[in-house]
C-alpha cells in the first residue's frame, strides 16, 4: 500500500486534470448541484418515472418469444420482485454462477425471452436519446426492497469466492496513473471539490454508498445502475472497459455488497 500523504496528492493531481475536463465538475461550479436540487424539488425523485417504466417493461411480453420477465427467478421464486434486490448478488444454480442484478435480467432476457445478447445488451446504458431498460428494470426492482436490511452473507462458496476476486480487484493498481479502486476509495474524509469519496473499506461509509444505488443521477438525466458505477470508476482508473455482467464486475459488486451489509435500502436514490 502507499502512504497515506502520497496517495492523497496523487488524487489531488490527478482529478484537478479530471476536474477540468468533466461535465459534473463544471457543473458544481455554482455550488452543490444535490442540495440546489432539494431545495427546488423537494424529495421528488425523477427515478419514480424509471420505476414505472420499469414495471411495464417486466410485466410486458416481449422478444422473440414473446413473454413477459414475470416467469424470471430473481433468487427468491419466479416473478417475485419483492426484497430480492436486498439479497443480491447471490450465487444462482440455473447459471452456476454469482449473478448480481443486472446480470440475473441479461440472463432472462436471453433464457426466457430469447432476445440475442448483443440486441440486449445495445441500450445497456440510457445516452439521453434512448432510455436503458436495464436501468429502469432496476430501479422497479431496487424500489420493491426499499426499507429491507441489505443482507449478502456469502453463505455460497461461489459467492465466497466472488468476493475475494471484488477484494483483489478492489486493491489492484496498474494502469497509467496505478490506481486502484483503493486509492481514491480506501481513506476517510477524502472529497474532490464537493464531492465526497466513501471510504468503501469502512462498513459505515460504504453501506450509505451502496443502499443508494441504483440512483437517478441528476447531472446525467438518468437512472444509473451499480453496473454503470463500475464501469464509470473503472474508466476514471484508465482501465479498459469492464464488460456488462462479466465476473470482475460481479465480483466486485459483491465485495461492496458484502461490505455494505445490514445497510437499510433505499435505491433508487438521488445523486449529484
Ligand atoms: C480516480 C479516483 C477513483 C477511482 C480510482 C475509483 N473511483 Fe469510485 N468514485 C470516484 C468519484 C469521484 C466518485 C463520485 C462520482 C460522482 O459522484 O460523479 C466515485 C463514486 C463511487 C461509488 C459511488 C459512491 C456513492 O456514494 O454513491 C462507488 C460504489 C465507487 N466509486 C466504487 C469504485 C470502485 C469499485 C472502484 C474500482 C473499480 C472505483 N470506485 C475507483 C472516484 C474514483
Amino acid at each position: 500500500m502507499i502512504g497515506k500523504r502520497t496517495s492523497k496528492s496523487a488524487i489531488a493531481l490527478v482529478l484537478a486534470g479530471f476536474a477540468a475536463s468533466s461535465v459534473v465538475m463544471a457543473q458544481s461550479s455554482g455550488g452543490d448541484p444535490l442540495a440546489e436540487y432539494r431545495e427546488m424539488m423537494g424529495d421528488d425523485n425523477p427515478a419514480e418515472f424509471s420505476v414505472m417504466r420499469g414495471e411495464e417493461l417486466w410485466t410486458t411480453a416481449r422478444g422473440p418469444n414473446n413473454v413477459s420477465l414475470e416467469k424470471c427467478d430473481l433468487g427468491s421464486g419466479p416473478g417475485v420482485t419483492e426484497g430480492v434486490y436486498a439479497n443480491l448478488p447471490r450465487y444462482f444454480k440455473d447459471a452456476g454462477r454469482v449473478m448480481d442484478l443486472e446480470t440475473r435480467l441479461l440472463h432472462c432476457m436471453e433464457t426466457l425471452q430469447g432476445i440475442a445478447r448483443a440486441d440486449a445488451l445495445e441500450q445497456r446504458f440510457g445516452d439521453g436519446a434512448k432510455q436503458s431498460d436495464f436501468e429502469a428494470l432496476a430501479a422497479f426492482i431496487a424500489e420493491d426492497s426499499r426499507g429491507l436490511k441489505l443482507s449478502v452473507p456469502l453463505r455460497h462458496k461461489a459467492e465466497r469466492k466472488a468476493y475475494a476476486l471484488g477484494e483483489q480487484i478492489f486493491f489492484y493498481r496498474a494502469g497509467p496513473h496505478d490506481f486502484a479502486c483503493a486509492t481514491c476509495h480506501a481513506q476517510s474524509g477524502v472529497r474532490i471539490r464537493l464531492q465526497d469519496l466513501p471510504n468503501l473499506t469502512d462498513a459505515a461509509d460504504a453501506q450509505k454508498a451502496y443502499s443508494g444505488w441504483p440512483a437517478y443521477r441528476i447531472s446525467q438525466g438518468e437512472v444509473r445502475t451499480m453496473q454503470w458505477r463500475m464501469r464509470d470508476c473503472l474508466r476514471q482508473q484508465r482501465f479498459p472497459e469492464l464488460g456488462f455482467g462479466s465476473e470482475a464486475s460481479v465480483a466486485l459488486i459483491t465485495y461492496l455488497a458484502h461490505q455494505a451489509d445490514g445497510a437499510t435500502m433505499e435505491a433508487p436514490g438521488l445523486k449529484r
